[in-house]
């Protein structure tokens, strides 16, 4: 008899422990004061389930921890970069690897580069730190996500596709003030939506018909992969790996954070195929990174990032990933909580708005919600809303499109009973939903607010 069994399991077994601490109602009071109501002021010992991001926060494999120890901290052509070149290229086989420290890095020498004012970058949807490396290069990003990937309850297997017409349209006004198109794989800032292979087929084929470079902003490409391989036709007997190769030769380069799919503590990458663009971007990595063969990594971080990317192809591990986190969301779909739907690859949203419905936008419902978790549970979230992308160039205030609060999902490294723990939380927490209060700011930073602004609860 061949079964089907329905259980997610964690592809791993644990190998060694990291301990948390279980803090009291009144000691998880006494830090949110401390901490000014902002969680990322929290100490991170005093948080049980942390959900603040995805980024860097992943276990990593025995076979990650074993290739550290050859790292080879040489300054220039360690065996660690030729190890982890090889690694990128296998899957991404782009002309030049430039490594970076982290995502944000590449991103700055690809703006600095190729922005400027007067530039127009087109997005599906720029993640934050890509919008600010673009803007501080002096061009204007552009948002250009399908409608659906604006709607919290629209639902749509590739949520995060571009919107084609509008790419077009540009282009054909403005091609020469375009010096790239990026798409993000996938869409974090929509959601963590995927980008079909057909609308990434599509974007390639228009940019290039206007002779503009694509560009990929690939931190969660395995988790593309992966919904491209389950919804996408034709896609699902295709090896992932395959999957990957396909959607990096339509595009002429990339930007990566190695502190997502590939596994990595800190890590990045700029990859492109253009010898010309390549020299000047490696000119600027020079004087902000490193020499190009370890960027702003030592050797034993190349050397766990080259395991990393082969360990993030594994059907079995991608099978488990958006599983369990599909698993969180519909669960609290079921017990009455409105999340973005449908659930993402790396995070499950909350939405705000429809569940604080009694808080204006200008009282943060987000803010409050994200509180509440962890007063109730010990649960660290991050508020996507009017804290966020509230406060205008100009000085004023007005609200965001969306009020959300993300759940993310660090990889392989919580199991499935905190993920029902989690459930339990988020639900005591949205029945007596009503009963949460507005902040105001009592500290507010010139920039990126979200990061250390103070509050205190209204009333
Ligand atoms: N692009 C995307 C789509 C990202 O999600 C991130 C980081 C970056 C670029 C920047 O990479 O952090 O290595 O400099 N996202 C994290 C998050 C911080 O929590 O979503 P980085």
């Amino acid at each position: 008899m061949d079964y089907t069994f329905s259980t997610i399991i964690e592809p791993f077994r644990i190998h060694s422990v990291e301990p948390l601490r279980l803090t009291s109602a009144a000691e998880r009071r006494s830090a949110l004061a401390e901490a000014g109501y902002n969680v990322f002021n929290l100490r991170s010992t005093d948080v049980l389930i942390d959900l603040l991001t995805d980024s860097g926060t992943g276990a990593m494999s025995r076979d990650q921890w074993a290739a550290i120890q050859h790292g080879d901290e040489s300054y220039a052509g360690s065996p660690s970069w030729f190890r982890f070149e090889a690694a990128v290229k296998d899957l991404f086989p782009f002309r030049h690897v430039i490594p970076t420290h982290q995502g944000r890095a590449a991103e700055k020498i690809l703006f600095s580069v190729l922005g400027g004012p007067g530039k127009v970058i087109p997005n599906n949807t720029h993640f934050d730190t890509t919008r600010a490396n673009v803007e501080a290069s002096g061009a204007t990003a552009l948002d250009m996500v399908i409608p659906e990937g604006r709607d919290a309850a629209a639902i749509h297997p590739f949520k995060g596709n571009i919107d084609l017409e509008a790419l077009e349209a540009l282009l054909a006004e403005r091609r020469d003030d375009v010096p790239v198109v990026m798409l993000t794989i996938t869409n974090n800032s929509g959601g963590g939506q995927p980008v079909s292979l057909a609308n990434i087929r599509a974007a390639s084929e228009i940019s290039h018909r206007y002779g503009v470079p694509l560009f990929l902003d690939a931190c969660r490409f395995a988790e593309n992969a992966w919904f491209i391989h389950e919804r996408e036709e034709g896609q699902g007997d295709r090896e992932v790996a395959d999957i990957v190769r396909e959607v990096a030769s339509l595009a002429d380069g990339m930007t990566m954070s190695a502190k997502k799919d590939p596994f990595g503590n800190i890590g990045g990458w700029l990859a492109l195929n253009d010898d010309a663009l390549a020299e000047k971007c490696r000119n600027v990595l020079i004087l902000t990174e490193g020499f190009p063969t370890y960027g702003g990594l030592a050797g034993r971080d190349l050397e766990a990032l080259a395991q990393g990317l082969s360990e993030a192809v594994s059907p079995d591990y991608l099978r488990y990933r958006i599983g369990s986190t599909a698993y969180l969301g519909d669960a609290l779909d079921r017990a009455g909580v409105p999340v973005v739907k449908p659930i993402g690859g790396h995070a499950v949203y909350l939405d705000a708005k429809a569940l604080l419905a009694h808080i204006p936008p200008l009282q943060y419902p987000g803010q409050s919600l994200a509180v509440a978790l962890y007063e109730a549970g010990g649960v660290r979230a991050c508020e996507i809303g009017t804290v966020m992308f509230g406060r205008q160039p100009d000085g004023s205030e007005v609200p965001a499109a969306m009020e959300l609060v993300r759940l993310a999902i660090p990889r392989r490294t919580y199991t499935q009973s905190h993920v029902d723990y989690v459930i339990e939380v988020v639900s005591a927490v949205a029945r007596d939903a009503a009963s949460l209060p507005g902040y105001r700011m009592t500290y507010e930073p010139a920039a990126l607010r979200h990061f250390t602004a103070r509050y205190e609860p209204i009333g």
